[in-house]
This record gives structure tokens, sequence and C-alpha cells, in this order.
């Protein structure tokens, strides 16, 4: 969606991703364990989800577990997936109150058969026809992975006769990455990191991109609505000359 100065505050149609970053330095900062840092990171997502939809975005897409993230130590790895089953019992009924569909993506079939029970409920409990909000959750998710998935299955389709490769456009692209949006308007990441860290690469070529400094677990509404305010009044040229 083309933005400018002009442009009333309506976020309708906008989709804003975030990597949510910095769970492990707010539990170090507060001489806690890193655990304690994802939890209190759950309880910012609900803040922020709740925002999201007040503010009518058309989807939240928030980066939670990354394939380079099996690489962390067994236990956080094991605390990440009971957080993730508490996080959805405690959450579905509010997001269920305000009318919030819910959606995975990502390998999370990885994270067995107890996580996979609770994520294929929780979608199913969340399913609006008309959403107040799309959310969707990264789970064991790598853009590149995206990239190589939708590859093979291009490849496949065309072998077996079903695609053309003359009509191969940036909407089939999209087509075949499992990652369910298109053009991400807004991609925010706390915790002070200037990198995207594989996260949607595909979807990223022309999104305003906010790196912030406040960890994921002290991040808040007013913060997330000054970033909002802040894309609003960014110019989205799209490589066309305006001057
Ligand atoms: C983000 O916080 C959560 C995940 C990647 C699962 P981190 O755990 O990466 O926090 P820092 O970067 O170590 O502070
Ligand atoms: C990015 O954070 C992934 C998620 C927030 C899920 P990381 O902490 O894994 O990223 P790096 O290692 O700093 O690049
Ligand atoms: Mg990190």
């Amino acid at each position: 969606m083309a933005i400018n100065n002009k442009t009333p505050i309506d976020l309708s149609g906008i989709n804003v991703g975030i990597i949510m970053d910095g769970n492990g330095r707010w539990a170090k900062k507060n001489h806690l364990n890193v655990s304690k840092g994802h939890e209190q990171g759950v309880e910012t997502v609900r803040q922020i989800v709740e925002r999201a939809a007040k503010a009518q975005l058309e989807s939240l897409s928030l980066y939670a577990f990354s394939t380079e993230n099996w690489s962390r130590p067994k236990n956080e790895i094991l605390g990440i997936k009971k957080l993730i089953i508490s996080a959805i019992n405690s959450q579905v009924p509010d997001l269920v109150e305000q009318k919030i569909s819910l959606n995975f993506f990502g390998d999370f079939l990885s994270f067995g058969p107890k996580v996979i029970q609770a994520i294929e409920k929780a979608q199913k409990d969340t399913q609006f026809n008309e959403p107040n909000l799309q959310l969707n959750i990264a789970l064991g998710y790598g853009g590149r992975a995206d990239i190589i998935q939708a590859t093979k299955l291009i490849a496949e389709d065309i072998m077996n006769g079903n695609l053309s490769t003359d009509k191969i456009s940036d909407s089939t692209i999209f087509d075949y990455l499992s990652a369910p949006i298109e053009e991400l308007d807004l991609l925010i990441r706390t915790g002070g990191d200037h990198r995207i860290s594989n996260f949607l690469l595909y979807h990223l070529a022309y999104t305003e991109i906010q790196f912030i400094e406040t960890l994921w677990p002290d991040f808040n509404e007013e913060e997330f609505k000054s970033c909002l305010q802040k894309f609003l009044k960014t110019e989205r040229r799209f490589g066309a000359r305006n001057i």
C-alpha cells in the first residue's frame, strides 16, 4: 500500500512484522533465568497484539523461533516448548474475544506432538471470516528454508505440467512460499541489533524497517504506537521519482 504524508491515520490494510529480540539480555539485566525473559516476552506479545487489533492492522507477523534457534541449549528449547503451550492456553480465549485469527507458519512440526496439538487446536478455534486481525506466528521459520521449499514445489509443478515457466511472476513466488502474507509494510526489530536474522527474506523487498533499542520484554503499547506513527509519516517511493 502506497502511503505519503497526506495519508490520514489509518492502518487498515497494513502488514506489520516484528523480530521480537532481547529476552535473554532482559533476563540477564534483571538477574533472572533466560526462561523468565521468554515468559515476560509472552506478556509483551499479549499487549502488542491487543494494540495491533485496535489499530486495525491487516496482519501482525511475529518471529518467535528461527531455524537457527535450534542451536540453543536443550533446556532453553524445552522451556520454550512449554511456554508455547501455556501461552496458547492462556491467550487463545482473549484472541477469540477480540476476533483475532491465529496462524502459525514455519517448521513447527519439529516441536513435537504436544506443541503441534496445541497449535492445531488454537488455529481451529480462532478462524473468523472477517477477523479484526490476522496474527501470524513464525515458529521454526527461516526465510531461506522457505525459499528452498518454494523452489522445490515450483520445480515439481513445472515437471508435472501444472505450471509453465513463463507464467512465473512475483505473485507466483508468494503463492509457493509458506508465510501467509505477501508484501510486508513495516518490520520492527527490538533489542538493538540491525539485522534480519533470516526472517521474511522475499517479503522484505520494500519494507520499512525500524530498529528499536528496547529489549522485547520492555517494549510496550506506547512504543509500538510511535513506531506505527513514524511509519505513517514515511514517504514510500518504491523506486519512483517524486521531486
Ligand atoms: C528472542 O530473544 C527470542 C528468541 C530468539 C527465541 P533472545 O533470547 O534472542 O534474546 P537475546 O538476544 O539473547 O537478548
Ligand atoms: C532473531 O533473534 C530470531 C527471533 C527473534 C525469533 P536471534 O536472537 O535468534 O537473532 P541473532 O542470533 O541475534 O541474529
Ligand atoms: Mg536474540
